[in-house]
């Protein structure tokens, strides 16, 4: 037998119990006469003693194993002189009776503890290594409970899981595909999914009116720490609902989750339109947790101070309290910040209300009561401050919603353990590229549009069709799209439009699409969904900024796996069986 028990199990009471223990050799010191080995698996670390006078042989082994060696040891539980109260098992300890070494270990790359000395990369490389780690281990078991009690929610709601097919047909909407060659159909290729978006529609047609699948959806995009090629959808799809009930049935989702695994009762979700998200935030993911909201300051237009008067648009933001904190030294940091080419801002103004008067970059061209006034209507007074900035509308909403964040971020005013969600509605159906010179679909060319807005979709009008409000929603939580999803359209002739608005010909949407529309024709109910990502949710409800650890395998920037060291190349003999 190679355990009784696990390495975290042990307690007073079982001292005294004959047991067997197998892992990880964590540790071993050696005092004099004791020798100790810190013996570690999933579930703990127990600490087992050796007795050079009692059993020197036996000493002399346990002083043979190196840091990772896996062992087994037998032996009696006995209460421990010194305790360790930071480990579950700190109050007792194995008095070793044989030791196995089962399997001997290198010398590992990285320490495998809590903080490790492993960059990224490297612990990327030997990610087995990593997973040993608690902290990696432990998000591991995060997701794993996520998935559980998913399942389990939806499952007593009434969803059935189902799988849909990895091998699919490529589309030109949305991120770059993967692409598989088919060595049956030469010169023919399958793409990997975005996301079964299409499959979920056919489902409803088919009648399944309630469906979910934890599923791997793999998109050729660049990467970030909230993105990777290959990442898991919760998908959703229920048929015979309106946006209400796919907005309640998925916040409860949510709060079951966090109440689950957290224990934590999250409040009902408010909800802001994409306009109001955009226009007082700067995002279509505003982070809630602290305030900040973009103010107007009209008063200061009409002054006779040209950069303001001529801006085509101004917003500023209110900083409450923290004006002996903006030193010269901070306000030109920041400036160079927003003049960042990410950001592109030209320039930011300040308005600083401190003890011993106003200080601004603008004070030349206001009066002090001036200042104070525009101040007062936005709601800014002692010890507060004001950066403004100006430009072109989109341009400043976008800089601004950045320098919200770097404020926040900067001056730590974003609490930790709160969890603001929110849902953002009425999104634009349609996006105006300039590059292209063409529209594209904003969540996907499958979302309805808003009843109230069907009538614009016969127009010619570019504004007309920009202003579309599209049944889609976004759940946020903390600044983060956790998933998105939308009412779908389910009528032929609808949909036919909506291709024809996003610019495919009556053949190319035949071509790729023409199996739902076809669907569309043979009774499809109407439907709609939302699909969160799995990754996303996890570090978001643990408060991480990278999905990595909650992947077992996640890829680098590169999109490399870093083990297996993928992507490779391909044998040639292999290709041309591919013809390629
Ligand atoms: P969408 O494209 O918004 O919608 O994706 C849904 C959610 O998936 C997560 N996500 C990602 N997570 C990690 N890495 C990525 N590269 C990545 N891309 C997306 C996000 C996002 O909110 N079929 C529609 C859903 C629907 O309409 O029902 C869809 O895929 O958390």
């Amino acid at each position: 037998m190679y355990r009784t028990h696990d390495c975290g199990a042990l307690r007073m009471e079982h001292v005294g119990q004959e047991v067997t223990l197998a892992g990880w050799v964590q540790a071993t010191r050696n005092l004099g006469g004791l020798s100790f080995i810190d013996l570690r698996d999933r579930y703990g670390i127990t600490q087992l003693s050796f007795n050079m006078e009692v059993n020197p042989e036996l000493c002399q082994e346990a002083r043979r194993c190196g840091r990772e060696y896996v062992v087994r040891a037998q032996g009696i539980v006995r209460e421990r002189t010194s305790k360790n109260p930071n480990r579950p098992t700190g109050d007792i300890e194995i008095e070793v009776k044989s030791l196995d070494i089962l399997n001997a270990s290198v010398v590992p790359p990285f320490t495998i503890e809590d903080d490790t000395d492993g960059g990224d990369e490297l612990r990327m490389k030997y990610r087995y290594l990593d997973i040993r780690r608690t902290p990696v281990r432990e998000k591991l078991i995060f997701r794993h409970k996520i998935a559980l009690e998913t399942r389990k929610f939806l499952s007593e709601q009434g969803f059935l899981e189902i799988e849909t097919p990895y091998l699919i047909k490529s589309t030109p909407e949305g991120a770059r595909d993967f692409i598989v060659p088919s060595r049956m159909n030469p010169g023919q290729w399958y793409a990997l999914p975005q996301s079964p978006q299409t499959f979920k529609q056919i489902l409803m047609v088919g009648g399944m009116d309630r469906y979910f699948q934890i599923v791997r959806c793999f998109r050729d995009e660049d990467l970030r720490a909230d993105r990777q090629p290959e990442f898991t959808q919760i998908d959703c799809e229920m048929a015979f609902v309106e946006r209400e009930d796919v907005l309640q049935t998925f916040e409860s989702l949510m709060r079951y989750l966090f109440r689950q695994t957290l224990g934590i009762e999250l409040p009902e979700f408010p909800r802001m339109s994409y306009d109001e998200a955009m226009a007082s935030y700067g995002s279509d993911k505003p982070d809630l947790r602290f305030d900040m909201k973009f103010v107007a300051l009209d008063g200061l237009r009409g002054g006779g101070f040209q950069v303001i008067d001529n801006a085509p648009f101004m917003r500023g933001i209110v900083v409450k309290g923290l004006e002996e904190k903006f030193t010269n030294k901070e306000i030109n940091d920041l400036t160079d910040w927003v003049k960042r080419p990410q950001i592109g801002a030209k320039g930011m103004m300040y308005v600083r209300y401190s003890p011993d008067g106003v200080k601004s970059s603008i004070l030349k061209f206001y009066s002090e009561e001036k200042l104070v006034e525009a101040g007062k209507a936005v709601g800014a007074g002692p010890g507060d401050v004001i950066l403004i900035l100006t430009g072109e509308k989109d341009a400043v909403l976008k800089q601004l919603g950045d320098l919200r964040l770097e404020v926040a971020r900067r001056f730590e005013l974003i609490p930790t353990s709160v969890f603001k969600p929110l849902w953002v509605l009425d999104f634009p159906l349609l996006e105006w590229d300039e590059e292209s010179g063409r529209f594209f679909a904003m969540h996907h060319p499958f979302t309805s549009p808003l009843p109230q807005d069907m009538h614009k979709m016969e127009s010619s009008d570019r504004e007309t069709l920009s202003s579309i409000r599209a049944a889609a929603y976004d759940m946020v939580i903390n600044g983060a799209e956790l998933g998105g999803g939308s009412i779908r359209i389910h009528d032929r002739t609808l949909q036919e439009k909506n291709f024809e608005l996003l610019g495919f010909s009556k053949e190319e949407a035949e071509h790729q699409f023409g199996f739902l529309m076809g669907a569309f024709e043979q009774g499809a109910p109407p439907h709609g969904g939302i699909a969160f990502g799995l990754d996303r949710v996890c570090a978001i409800m643990q408060g991480s900024t990278s999905i990595r650890d909650y992947i077992a395998f996640p890829k680098n920037n590169q999109g490399r796996d870093m083990m297996i060291d993928a992507p490779s190349e391909i044998d040639p003999k292999q290709l041309k069986e591919l013809g390629i």
